[in-house]
């Protein structure tokens, strides 16, 4: 990768670093430096194969619609250190995935297995879930009522209320929701060693992919019973979708199928708890803005995207370009790897209006849920939850306030709140 396009090594470090997630100040300012002076600059970095860090907007934009340019599935899709993804390539055979997912794959891959799910999660489907998701949420308002004056808002209410949600959705019972939830959390837990694994995947890379399969095994033994008995008995839940899936007339591999069961139920509750604790933290800490939205429940919609572009919960995916090509008057060589960053294309000045304000009638489309061919497929869903769970509890709520010391899990990868600690009145 050319000389003159690299980014300093202090920064470099900061971007691959889970802490600088946590704590995002110096990370924020680093970002600010990249968009004004080296928007699409390489990090080379010790322990890490060199990649390029897109920070803006508009080239997030532009590497996302072009799936057959910048592939998913040619490269770790998540940012690993060298050794990890060594470990993991010897451990499957090459592969640089430990599952197989719809994020993994390429076109024609892609298309075929999104497709089997996707038409469950249309606009028009997850509105037809409305009463159900609104039960749900009113119960955990309930509780939130029965916690006061005070609770945890991430641990008691936002972590429990969307897993409720794709539980149900999946078809899964409601007396596994805590193994389901410890399981996400050792997966999306980066570095953190209150959630994640207890090894760093830079300092001990065998330990950790061998803790990562250990999860994915469990996932796997939980969805082979799950699987197994919607093949024998079919019901209307996303599982037995799956489990009885073809792909070109033949029945969906069980690798894929456990893949995408494991997927759907991490990454489909994980960061809309983040985003809607992200709301309420950020919330506490504007209060005009809560003053606003509590006035005009309108506001809702707004409230959302402004809370899913503040948090952004999956802060970067990776790419792999499939050809030579130019991007920024830069040289990206087939093979390069690309961090798409997305909290720094949330936070991009020539984007948005005052990026480093938390505005509840900011109108403006962000990248939170990705763009192109992989944006997200739960989109709809998570809007859906959000705005069911505010009107609930702006129904009720009288006033917030933190009452602690909130902090940010340490990933680089899926992040958000971890803990939230308010004190409230309910009318
Ligand atoms: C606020 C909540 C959420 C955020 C911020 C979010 C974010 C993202 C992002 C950034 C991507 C990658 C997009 C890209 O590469 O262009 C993605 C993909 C995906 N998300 Fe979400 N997500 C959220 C909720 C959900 C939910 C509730 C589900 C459950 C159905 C879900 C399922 C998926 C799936 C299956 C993909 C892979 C799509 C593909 O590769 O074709 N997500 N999400």
């Amino acid at each position: 990768m050319p000389g003159a396009a690299k980014i300093s090594t202090k920064i470099g470090r900061l971007i691959v670093s889970p802490r600088a997630y946590e704590k995002q100040r110096a990370l924020f300012r680093a970002f600010r430096w990249l968009r004004a002076n080296n928007p699409l600059g390489c990090v080379e970095v010790e322990g890490f194969d060199p990649f390029w860090a897109v920070t803006r907007y508009r080239d997030i934009l532009e590497i996302s619609r072009q799936e057959n340019l910048f592939h998913n599935g040619d490269r770790a899709t998540t940012l690993v250190p060298r050794a990890a993804d060594e470990e993991i390539r010897t451990l499957t055979g090459g592969s640089p995935h430990l599952i197989r997912t719809i994020v993994h794959m390429d076109e024609p891959d892609h298309l075929k297995y999104r497709s089997i799910v996707e038409t469950r999660f249309t606009r028009q489907r997850v509105r037809t879930l409305e009463n159900r998701i609104r039960t749900i949420a009113r119960g955990f308002v309930d509780e939130m009522a029965a916690r006061g004056p005070e609770c945890d808002f991430v641990r008691d209410i936002a972590v429990r209320y969307p897993l409720r949600v794709i539980m149900h959705i999946l078809g899964m019972p409601q007396e596994d929701e805590p193994l389901i939830l410890k399981l996400t959390q050792l997966l999306f837990g980066g570095e953190d060693h209150e959630l994640g694994l207890h090894v760093e995947a830079n300092n001990d890379p065998a330990r950790h992919a061998k803790q990562l399969l250990r999860v994915f095994g469990e996932f796997e033994a939980y969805f082979t019973c799950l699987t197994e008995a919607r093949r024998k008995a079919p019901r209307d839940d996303v599982i037995s979708v799956i489990a009885n899936a073809e792909i070109d007339g033949e029945p969906i591999g069980h690798f894929e199928a456990m893949s995408y069961c494991l997927f759907l139920a991490t990454a489909g509750h994980d960061t809309t708890a983040s985003s809607t604790s992200g709301a309420i933290w950020a919330l506490c800490e504007n209060r005009n803005e809560l003053c606003k939205v509590m006035a005009d429940r309108r506001l809702i919609p707004e409230l959302i995207e402004e809370a899913v572009r503040w948090t952004t919960p999956v802060q970067h995916f990776m790419r792999t370009a499939t050809a030579d090509t130019e991007l920024r008057g830069r040289k990206i060589a087939k093979g390069d790897w690309l961090m798409l960053c997305y909290l720094s294309g949330n936070r991009d000045e020539e984007a948005f209006d005052r990026p480093e304000h938390f505005l509840v009638d900011r109108k403006s489309r962000n990248i939170a849920f990705g763009y192109g061919a992989h944006v997200c497929l739960g989109q709809h869903l998570a809007r859906l939850e959000m705005q069911i769970f505010f009107e609930e509890l702006f129904a009720r709520l009288a006033w917030i306030e933190i009452a602690g010391c909130p902090r940010r899990s340490a990933s680089a990868f899926v992040g958000g709140p971890k803990t939230l600690p308010v004190r409230f009145r309910m009318n």
